[in-house]
């Protein structure tokens, strides 16, 4: 009877946190420093079912409003396609950079990367020089300017619309599910 009334319970979480979302920026890692002339890999880590199949990269400061769009329609379908690399020029120096990882059509955000620094031309920075030789390298130039284009912008994945369709009928299957199981723990308490 114990393990009846359980299993309820074990499938909505095994069910809740398959369709929960989980993104992560696993670098720039906080306060790593950017020189510019530095080419660096960003890199993150997300649900592969989420129904994101591609997403875009934005930079900002804390201490200011501006935007540097970085890069559109960043494709995620590809489990191997988990970075990019980024070579700064002309960025202005700061300790209170991050990115933005977010679907900038309806704003929705994914993730943010954690507080970075970037350094002038020249400086020797303390993070890790790693780079994805596999991945594309964008080039962020100038201070942040929401008027000005995203600086690369990659083609639509193939393969998005069947991903998105997946998630979603993932979704409504959960939800069609959890009424089930409600239905069935009426009926045993
Ligand atoms: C943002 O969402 C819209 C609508 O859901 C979608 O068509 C578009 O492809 C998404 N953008 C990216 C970069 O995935
Ligand atoms: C780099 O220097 C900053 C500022 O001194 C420090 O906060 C950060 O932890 C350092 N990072 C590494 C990887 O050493």
């Amino acid at each position: 009877m114990f393990l009846l009334r359980a299993a309820p319970y074990l499938l909505l979480t095994a069910l809740a946190s398959s369709v929960s979302a989980y993104f992560v920026v696993t670098s720039p890692k906080l306060n790593d420093q950017w020189a510019n002339g530095d080419t660096r890999m960003v890199s993150w880590s997300k649900g592969a079912l989420d129904g994101i199949s591609s997403f875009d990269i934005e930079m900002s400061r804390m201490s200011t409003d501006g935007l540097t769009l970085v890069a559109k329609n960043v494709p995620s379908l590809d489990s191997s396609q988990k970075s990019i690399n980024i070579l700064l020029q002309d960025v202005p120096p700061g300790d209170d950079y991050f990115l933005l990882f977010i679907n900038s059509t309806h704003g929705v955000m994914h993730a943010t990367s954690p507080r970075f620094s970037i350094l002038a031309t020249g400086a020797t920075s303390n993070s890790s020089a790693a780079t994805n030789a596999k991945a594309p390298t964008v080039t962020v130039s100038g201070a942040p300017n929401p008027t000005q284009a995203f600086a690369t912008t990659f083609a639509v994945v193939s393969g998005a619309s069947r991903l998105l369709r997946a998630g979603q009928t993932w979704g409504v299957f959960g939800a069609v599910i959890a009424g089930v199981l409600s239905a069935v723990w009426t009926l045993l308490c």
